[in-house]
């Protein structure tokens, strides 16, 4: 069967637009990862690239982007060669993939909800774990495990929308529905939900320490064009959350 997001890789790439993306996802996320002059970062489920070249953009010395949707790592490499940045992409499943190199850092902003069972969890988590010089980190964004259901609706002021059928239980398929442009284009597609305790789990069970779980924080500039306001659902209900650990 072919990776879900080949048939949605053009339309995805409007979603890091979202004022929610830019504003509140994309701050948070380079806050976590902080200075990344010089370094060498893994970039897992990159998609098409958008946090990759950012990372370039911000004096990354090597970015390597792996993703498992073919269409997803054309588009990636069309950017590449418009404006050339010496990113390499790799076309592979995260769980399949093992070690490339020894990286200073790995990212992978939504990669592990991709995981329905606690098998595929611990085989992506051993993946970046293999992938990370000792000393190093990882840093992702993940969907909220903990937002329960009846808050989901909270976030649709946003242009996100989640639901699940039934109760949440391990492995229960989530769907996301994200609205993509003003005149209500939509895009969707399914993650599964794993407990915090089975991410906590699988995380520790490779050798990382230190596994922190992080709010969201939004830009100043999303406070100025917005108003605090705005914003105030998607810190109260968060929609997406930001983990951090040591290898
Ligand atoms: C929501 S997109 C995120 C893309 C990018 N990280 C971003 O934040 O813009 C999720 C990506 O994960 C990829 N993906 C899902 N499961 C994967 C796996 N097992 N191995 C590699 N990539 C995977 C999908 O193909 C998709 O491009």
């Amino acid at each position: 069967m072919a990776p879900v997001y080949d048939s949605i890789a053009e339309q995805f790439k409007k979603v890091n637009s979202l004022p929610f993306i830019q504003y509140v996802t994309t701050y948070t996320y380079l806050n976590l990862i902080g200075d990344v002059a010089g370094k060498s970062i893994l970039d897992l489920a990159c998609g098409e690239g958008f946090y990759t070249r950012l990372l370039k953009q911000n004096g990354a010395a090597r970015l390597v982007g792996v993703d498992i949707s073919s269409e997803m790592i054309k588009l990636a490499r069309q950017e590449e060669e418009k404006e050339p940045l010496e990113i390499e992409y790799i076309i592979a499943d995260v769980m399949e993939i093992g070690f490339i190199e020894n990286f200073d850092l790995v990212v992978a902003s939504f990669l592990l909800n991709y995981a329905s069972t606690k098998d595929q969890l611990l085989r992506m988590c051993q993946t970046i774990f293999a992938n990370l010089k000792p000393g190093s980190r990882f840093v992702t964004l993940n969907n909220n495990l903990e937002l329960p259901p009846e808050f989901y609706h909270k976030n649709e002021k946003y242009g996100l929308a989640k639901s699940c059928a039934g109760s949440l239980q391990e492995g229960t398929p989530l769907t996301i529905t994200l609205t993509i442009s003003d005149d209500g284009e939509k895009v969707s597609f399914d993650n599964y939900y794993l407990s915090k305790a089975t991410y906590e789990w699988a995380l520790r069970s490779v050798g990382f320490k230190e596994i922190c779980w992080h709010p969201l924080i939004v830009s100043p500039q999303g406070v100025q064009k917005f108003s605090q306001e705005f914003w105030q659902d998607s810190i109260d209900y968060p929609y997406t959350i930001g983990i951090t650990c040591l290898k």
